[in-house]
């Protein structure tokens, strides 16, 4: 695939999904997320972003993705709008969600939003004349953390997981987790010979329609509700939080609450049951299921890894949709 491809692939794109990436464009971006590095560490400086701005319109609460992809903008040069609070904003006051989005559109040169219903962000992008990058759309997706644990499990692994068999256990409310349903499609783009263990309990397990996404594939697909079964083929294991504000009821909150313990890990358990060099990680942020004894594990990455590249990842992102790369050679 040649550049132009690749240059079609991102330049003045929404980044709206997982799915809309090509493996060749995974490798160009993840490539060039390294030579980020220096710049986010601040021993090289640039102003490759200078006079754009970016749009930063979280509807939603974030600690992580804002601050990064904010973060991200300003390292390059360029600058950030942003709400104090959206509780500050015309929505409040009834304005639509059209309206908005157009008005914001002109104040800016891209945006990050986040907003509560999935497909929020594909609407926004079909309103808006710059590109609009979905930062999460409720229980929809969330491309950049995907981007950004896809580039975590190429650079630690051990071996290229792009190439040799590579399996992910995925832990949780993988029902309504947006993580993780941008995270499946995404390694069965990147790798060639990728297995999942779905681990959650009936209720919360993965929608069938990602199931049989990565079944279509070639993915072999292995679904329990117990914890140590899942994880210990595992070379990778995700964790996520459950996600207790979509749950339905009162009652999916108490069946939650019953199989809870169940699926916590901690040090001693990794240990006993998991391979040797197996990498931990979760997008964050964790509630009880990663015991904090497992932190200080040298192939525990959410704590470090996953969100310095979280700035990397965002950073290759803008410099690709804002068609700057030329400017580092
Ligand atoms: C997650 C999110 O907001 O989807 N966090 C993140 O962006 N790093 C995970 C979550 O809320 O569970």
């Amino acid at each position: 695939m040649n550049q132009q491809v690749i240059d079609r692939e991102f330049r003045g794109q929404d980044i709206l999904s997982a799915q809309q990436f090509s493996r060749q464009g995974l490798l160009e971006l993840f490539s060039f997320a390294e030579r980020m590095r220096k710049i986010a560490r601040r021993e090289v400086r640039t102003q490759v972003l200078g006079g754009y701005v970016m749009g930063s319109f979280f509807f939603k609460e974030s600690t992580r993705t804002r601050l990064s992809s904010e973060a991200a903008f300003q390292r390059l040069g360029g600058s950030v709008i942003t709400f104090i609070d959206p509780k500050f904003s015309s929505i409040v006051k009834g304005e639509t969600f059209e309206d908005t989005i157009a008005t914001v559109d002109s104040y800016c040169d891209i945006m990050t939003i986040r907003f509560e219903h999935a497909g929020q962000a594909a609407l926004a992008a079909q309103i808006a004349e710059h590109p609009v990058v979905n930062g999460g759309d409720g229980s929809g997706e969330h491309p950049t953390q995907a981007l950004l644990d896809s580039y975590t499990f190429k650079e630690a692994a051990p071996f290229d997981i792009t190439r040799e068999p590579f399996t992910v256990a995925l832990v949780g409310d993988l029902r309504e987790g947006r993580t993780v349903h941008s995270l499946v499609p995404m390694l069965t783009t990147l790798c060639d010979q990728v297995a999942f263990q779905f681990v959650a309990p009936d209720f919360l397990q993965m929608p069938l329609e990602l199931i049989n996404l990565a079944r279509d594939r070639g993915c072999p697909v292995t679904l329990t509700d117990k914890l140590i079964d899942g994880i210990g083929p595992a070379d990778a294991v995700y964790m996520v939080r459950p996600q207790l504000e979509r749950m339905r009821n009162d009652e999916e909150r108490d069946q939650w609450k019953g199989v809870a313990d169940r699926l916590c890990l901690n040090r001693p358990m990794i240990e006993e049951h998991c391979k040797p060099n197996v990498l931990i990680t979760h997008p964050l942020p964790r509630n009880k299921e990663i015991a904090t004894d497992v932190d200080q594990m040298p192939n525990a990455l959410y704590l470090k890894r996953q969100i310095e590249n979280g700035v990397l990842i965002r950073m290759a992102l803008d410099v690709f949709i804002l068609g700057k790369q030329e400017k580092f050679v």
